[in-house]
């Protein structure tokens, strides 16, 4: 549907990818994400890492790794579309001015504009906290728990100009249990998130079929 999605070049360990990461809060992905480039020769690099949010905590892992980082507030404007269109053209800039080559969504809390995402279709990753195409949307949790499920997940996908409708690269299962809060179950999730994105990123760059 939509554009095509066009792969980037094949990452190596000695021409690594160019990734920036997105976040909008906490950033325990992009921790996780930084730990595993640093632990290890990886195809992938993170070069830039972008904010919606000048307060957001994670924006602090771009100074402790010496990675650049850019808190984009949303521009002031009355319209809401000008307003979307004009801070993603912001951010598009940015991502050219540093050759970026893979764009990481981890927890970043905005949807991003179809007109946005076919610049970058192929590149454009994210990972969200269920398995799609069960519970899209920002309260994934949520809806797992007030369904009565019994197991969820998280899912890393290719965003396509859908909501969380993009081409499913890998899925880790999470067991839900009948005590589980939002909170408990979001921390149960993201620690296979955590695991699962970084694994997917070093096959999606080194053109592998994604292993789990
Ligand atoms: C993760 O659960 C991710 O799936 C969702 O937002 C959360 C981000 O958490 N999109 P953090 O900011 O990385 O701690």
């Amino acid at each position: 549907m939509g554009a095509p999605y066009i792969q980037p070049r094949q990452g190596s360990i000695s021409h690594p990818l160019r990734i920036a990461v997105l976040i909008s809060g906490g950033g325990s992905g992009l921790l996780a994400l930084l730990n595993h480039q640093h632990s290890k020769p990886t195809t992938h690099i993170t070069k830039l890492i972008i904010s919606d949010n000048e307060n957001a905590k994670g924006l602090q892992y771009g100074d402790d790794f010496q990675i650049s980082t850019i808190a984009i507030n949303l521009p002031q404007s009355h319209d809401r579309v000008q307003k979307r269109i004009l801070h993603e053209n912001i951010i598009h800039e940015r991502l050219i001015e540093s050759n970026i080559e893979l764009i990481v969504l981890n927890g970043y809390m905005r949807i991003l504009t179809p007109e946005f995402v076919k610049k970058w279709k192929g590149r454009l990753i994210n990972i969200h906290p269920s398995l799609l195409p069960k519970y899209p949307g920002a309260n994934a949790q949520r809806d797992a728990l007030e369904d009565g499920a019994t197991i969820t997940g998280c899912t890393v996908h290719l965003v396509d100009e859908g909501v969380d409708t993009g081409k499913i690269l890998a899925q880790s299962e999470v067991p839900i249990l009948q005590t589980d809060t939002i909170e408990i179950l979001q921390n149960r999730i993201k620690e296979k998130e955590h695991l699962l994105y970084p694994k997917v990123l070093d096959d999606y760059c080194a053109h592998q079929s994604i292993q789990r």
